[in-house]
This record gives structure tokens, sequence and C-alpha cells, in this order.
């Protein structure tokens, strides 16, 4: 499976913060928000990303991360115009993806669950069409919202609904078959002039192959769109982070784990990453535990 991460968009409604700034930079608590989407991807057992981004921006997205080696990952850059819609995200990537399924995760939404990489990994072996994720909120017509029947078949698919069918919201994190690319390039822009995610859901949908996994109890789903979201990521993360001493979404953690890198790449790292910080230090411990 490939992973994509769209990190594009103009960021109007985190403006001035976003004047000059990739929104999917700022930060979370204590790193940059485009962490948490691409160590989803790394911890569901994906090896090979590609990052989208901006014409101005991607140069950045490229500094930060570089070519993943570090990381024992692959990553690739690729730019996205002008934000006409997500599901344009799978046009730009085709040939990245070939004849492969993939990953696609939007860049500003934050998951966290002890269950979700076990989760993701069982979801993608038995990925058929296509697998969304959803979370229960208490307002659901801000979200793409979905219905679904006891096992997960979803019944009926709609953005942004004014009277929500139920309180489950669709997040940022979908899988698809590779039929997915040729269904994003059938479709049609909608009345705002962009090429909807939900749009594409919906074909899967119809025909019965379209589930959805309510993250639920136990988990916690972010998405950053507002000041005041934003901010209680921040925290949430914060929080979690001081009561356990651990690091949420800690990139080199996660390769070290996954096992994409050794012992000694990890101290390698941590040495890089300056003395003086907090994050750094906590990847030097990780490396002489
Ligand atoms: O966060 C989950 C929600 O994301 C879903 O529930 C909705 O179904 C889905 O449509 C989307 O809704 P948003 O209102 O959050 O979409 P927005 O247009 O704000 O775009 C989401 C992120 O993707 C945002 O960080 C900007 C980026 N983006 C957006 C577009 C349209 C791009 O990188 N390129 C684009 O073309």
């Amino acid at each position: 499976m490939r992973g994509i991460i769209l990190a594009g968009g103009s960021g109007t409604r985190l403006r001035p913060l976003t004047s000059v700034h990739s929104k999917q930079l700022l930060p979370v608590y204590d790193k940059p928000m485009v962490y948490y989407p691409l160590a989803v991807l790394m911890q569901a057992g994906i090896r090979e990303i590609l990052v989208i981004s901006t014409p101005n921006h991607l140069g950045i997205y490229r500094e930060l991360l570089g070519d993943g080696s570090k990381l024992g990952i692959t990553l690739a850059y690729a730019v996205q115009d002008e934000p006409k819609g997500l599901a344009q995200a799978l046009l730009i990537s085709r040939e990245f993806i070939g004849s492969e399924s993939v990953c696609l995760v939007l860049g500003d939404n934050i998951f966290y669950g002890h269950r979700l990489p076990d989760m993701l990994r069982e979801e993608a072996e038995r990925l058929d069409g296509c697998t969304l994720f959803g979370y229960p909120v208490s307002d659901p017509e801000r979200y793409g919202v979905a219905e679904t029947d006891e096992a997960g078949n979803i019944l009926s698919l709609e953005e942004k609904p004014s009277r929500p069918k139920s309180n489950l919201a669709v997040t940022g994190l979908y899988m698809y078959d590779n039929e997915a690319v040729d269904r994003a390039a059938g479709l049609a822009p909608s009345p705002r002039g962009e090429l909807e995610i939900t749009d594409l859901n919906l074909t899967f949908a119809r025909e019965g192959r379209a589930r959805l996994v309510n993250l639920g109890r136990g988990s916690a789903w972010f998405d950053t769109g507002t000041h005041d979201s934003l901010l209680e990521a921040s925290m949430f993360v914060q929080l979690l982070e001081k009561r356990q001493g651990i690091r949420i979404s800690c990139l080199e953690e996660v390769a070290y784990r996954m096992g994409f890198i050794d012992r000694e790449q990890l101290m390698l790292i941590g040495k890089e990453l300056s003395d003086s910080s907090s994050y750094g230090r906590y990847v030097m411990e990780l490396a002489s535990a």
C-alpha cells in the first residue's frame, strides 16, 4: 500500500497564522502538525509516501522531512497547483500509486489511539473498495457524515449536511484499492469547483463496497481546522505526554518500533537533534534504553 499526505490548501480559516506559513507545519505542541499524519501512515506499515503541498510550501516539507531515509522510509513530493479538491490527490499521485492500493491522509488530521496501528493494518489487509474511519462528534454538520449498518457497511454519506443522519464524522483518513484512481479521474467538479472526496467515496458506497470503521471510544481525533481545535489538539498532546512521559507521533520512535531503523540509527538521529531540545533527549533516551 502506498501513502499520500495531502498538505495543501489555502488555510484561509487560520489566517493570519497561515498567511505566510503552511497550515500543516504549524506546531501541535512539540512537533509540526504533519508529523502526526505521517506517523499514522508509518504505523500502518506504509513505507512509500508521497507528500503533496502547494507550489509555495512544498520546498519546506522537503527540507523538514528529506527523502525519508533517516526514518527507513521513502518520501516523494508533488505539487498541487491549486486546491481543487481532496480527490485530486489521487490524480496527482497516479504514477506514484502505480498498481498498488493507497491510504490517503489529510495533513491537518491528528489521530491517537492505542489500537490504531493494529486496526489500520487489519483494514489494509481486508480492503475491498474503500474503507473510511469515523469518529463520533457533537457537531457532525462540520464534516462528511456517514450512516452505517451494524457491520459497518456505509448506507449513506453526505458532505456537511445541515441535518446529519448520524453523529459519525468521516475523518481525513481513507483507504482505497487501485480502482479509486480511475474513479477520481471520472469525477465532475462540484458546484464549488472541487473534486470531492465524498463523491469518490459514494461511488464505492453505491456498490456496497464502502466500509466505515468507528474509531470511537479509546481514541482521539482532531481536525485542526479552527483556532480552537488547533489549541485543543496541542493541549491534548501536552497532557498525555506530560502525564505518561511518552511522546505521541515521534517519527523516530515510530520508525524504531516498526523496525524501519535500528538502535544505532536512532542514536545517530538523537545526537543530531540538538541536545538542548527535550525531543532530542527523548530520542537519545530511547536509543540508550
Ligand atoms: O477533516 C475531515 C473532513 O475533511 C471530512 O469530514 C470531510 O468529509 C472532508 O471534505 C474534509 O472537510 P474539510 O472541510 O476539512 O476540507 P478542507 O477543504 O478544509 O480540506 C481539508 C484539508 O486538506 C485542509 O488542510 C486543506 C487541504 N486541502 C484541501 C483541498 C480542498 C488540500 O491540500 N488540497 C485541496 O484541494
